[in-house]
């Protein structure tokens, strides 16, 4: 347990066991598209921490840009709405497109950005997330690779935030209630 903020922070996964996933799952994404170059789409803000340790474990050409949909301020409930406010740079037409996400709760907001994504043909599409919440599914989402399925709690760290607060921490932790 660690204090935070005011908040109690009980740690659920370690950097180290964060850093070793996301090498494995590197390594996978280097075999399944050897002698292909692939686009890393990073989903902003929480997956920051997530995109960047990947992309150093993924020995493939590659073109990292970055898309901010809307997410929840304070509140820790999905609206089921998403707002691109700042969309991808670059084209993905013909492209082997990697949606990088930090976790996938509802489901509501990687399965739009897929449509999205979709409509935009990519050569292929792949979704890789850091954490599953799997209890909490309100629509069902393809993931190619999901680092941690995680318990119905709220998570904080290594990217992820509590209104805007602990996206800093090394580790991924449970605020305690
Ligand atoms: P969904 O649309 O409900 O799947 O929500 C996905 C987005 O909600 C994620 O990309 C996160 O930004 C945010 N989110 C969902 N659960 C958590 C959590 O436990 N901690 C921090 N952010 C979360
Ligand atoms: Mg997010």
């Amino acid at each position: 347990m660690s204090r935070e903020n005011g908040q109690n922070i009980k740690v659920h996964l370690t950097e180290e066991q964060i850093n070793k996933r996301v090498a494995e799952i590197g390594a996978e994404i280097t075999e399944r598209f050897k002698g292909e170059s692939v686009y890393l789409v990073c989903i902003l803000r929480g997956s920051i921490f997530f995109t960047t340790e990947l992309a150093k474990r993924i020995d493939l050409p590659m073109e990292i840009d970055f898309m901010t949909v809307s997410s929840y301020g304070a509140e820790t409930v999905s609206s089921g709405v998403i707002n691109v406010k700042q969309d991808l740079s670059g084209s993905i037409e013909g492209k082997n497109v990697i949606v990088v996400e930090d976790i996938i709760d509802s489901g509501n907001t990687l399965s739009r950005l897929l449509q999205l994504f979709k409509s935009r043909n990519p050569k292929t599409l792949t979704l890789c997330t850091l954490l599953d919440k799997p209890e909490r599914r309100q629509v069902e989402v393809d993931v190619d690779y999901t680092g941690f399925v995680v318990p119905d709690k709220f998570v904080v760290g290594y990217g992820l935030d509590w209104d805007q607060k602990y996206r800093n921490l090394p580790y991924i932790g449970f605020v305690e209630e």
